[in-house]
């Protein structure tokens, strides 16, 4: 049977650090209740002549470098980004340029913080069904420049980074078991950016409004995830038969400790078994669990047969999970 199997991470985040008691001076905060929160301690902002493509193509050279292949190797390449370098084209097609991957076909994915599984999602679609061999999935995100910067409710959580894995066709029982998302389009009110799209076009009346910044109505969108994440991880290790004491890591979503916390608690799950770097990187959305993966493998904390569970959560509204032999 034909599989997916990550063969290299990459990552990558800009060096400027943004600590909570910078943010203490710009908006009404404080480094206490952001810490009590969310966990967030610091996050990485992107300078101005960054967008996603650039992020995206330093981890995207990371991963190719660890994968021991070259850009042109890959079939595929699928960008995850709710931020990417513009409407049009596809920051997946401008990182293949920079790549210069010219055998690939290149498409973005937008699910907000779950973008990254669901980009695997497809790439795991086209290795099974022997399509494609070689794909380079990214999850890139500038956050930082749709952030309302006066919005204390929204700009202490996000930052910016890039992530990415290469996956290649295996034969045998490691690799990618399965990939489940989801989405709720009801509650898409919860998480958006109003202005510059074909509902609002960008204006001067736009801008003076604000409308181009992300809004999210995070008390209520919290309660959801937890609800849907908790039954999700469930659900997953049910269909395999597995335990969660079978489990050796759970690389979620960076977006609050707890949430974070309180899925580990419904898997019963020691927090030694759970990858959390949000402390320092903040929520990258698509971004934050590839980064998570390809710090945990290059700390040397997977090992070959381990059960790896990746979840997200996020704008949309979207959840995925990923079931990994790694
Ligand atoms: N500093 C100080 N006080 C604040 C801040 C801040 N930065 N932000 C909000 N507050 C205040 C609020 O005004 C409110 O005050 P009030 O009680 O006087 O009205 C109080 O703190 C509590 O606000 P809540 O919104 O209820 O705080 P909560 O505990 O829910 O934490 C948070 C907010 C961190 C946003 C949390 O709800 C959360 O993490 N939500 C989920 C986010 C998420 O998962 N999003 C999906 C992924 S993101 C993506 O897809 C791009």
């Amino acid at each position: 049977m034909v599989r997916a199997k990550i063969i290299g991470t990459g990552s990558y985040a800009p060096e400027r650090i943004l600590r909570n008691d910078e943010l203490e001076k710009m908006v009404d905060t404080s480094d206490e209740w952001i810490v009590e929160r969310t966990g967030i301690r610091e996050r990485r902002i992107a300078n101005e002549k960054q967008a996603a493509s650039d992020l995206a193509y330093e981890a995207s050279k990371a991963a190719l470098k660890s994968a021991g292949l070259k850009a042109r190797d890959m079939d595929l390449i699928i960008v995850a980004s709710v931020s990417g370098d513009m409407p049009l084209p596809a920051t997946a097609c401008i990182l293949q340029d920079k790549l210069d991957a010219k055998r690939a076909a290149a498409f973005d994915v937008n699910a907000a913080c779950s973008g990254f599984i669901y980009a695997l999602s497809v790439a795991d679609a086209f290795i099974r069904s022997g399509t494609y061999r070689r794909v380079l999935v990214v999850g890139s995100e500038v956050l930082s420049k749709f952030t309302d910067w006066e919005d204390r409710t929204t700009c202490v959580l996000f930052g910016d980074g890039a992530g990415a894995a290469i996956l290649d066709a295996t034969e045998g029982d490691r690799g990618v078991l399965s990939v489940k998302i989801h989405s709720d389009g009801s509650m898409w009110a919860l998480l958006h950016a109003p202005g510059g799209g074909s509902r609002i076009p960008a204006s001067k009346e736009t801008i003076k409004k604000r409308m181009h910044f992300i809004r999210m109505k995070g008390n209520e969108t919290f309660k959801v995830a937890v609800r849907t994440l908790e039954s999700l991880v469930i659900e997953t290790l049910r269909e395999h038969k597995l335990k969660s004491s079978d489990l050796s890591l759970l690389i979620p979503h960076q977006a609050n400790l707890r949430i974070i916390q309180a899925t580990a608690k419904r898997l019963n799950l020691p927090m030694e078994k759970v990858v959390v770097n949000l402390d320092r990187f903040g929520n990258t959305s698509a971004a934050s669990i590839p980064i998570a993966l390809d710090e945990t493998v290059r700390a040397g904390r997977v090992r070959n047969g381990d059960y790896v569970l990746l979840e997200a959560f996020g704008g949309g509204l979207t959840w995925a999970s990923a079931l990994i032999k790694w």
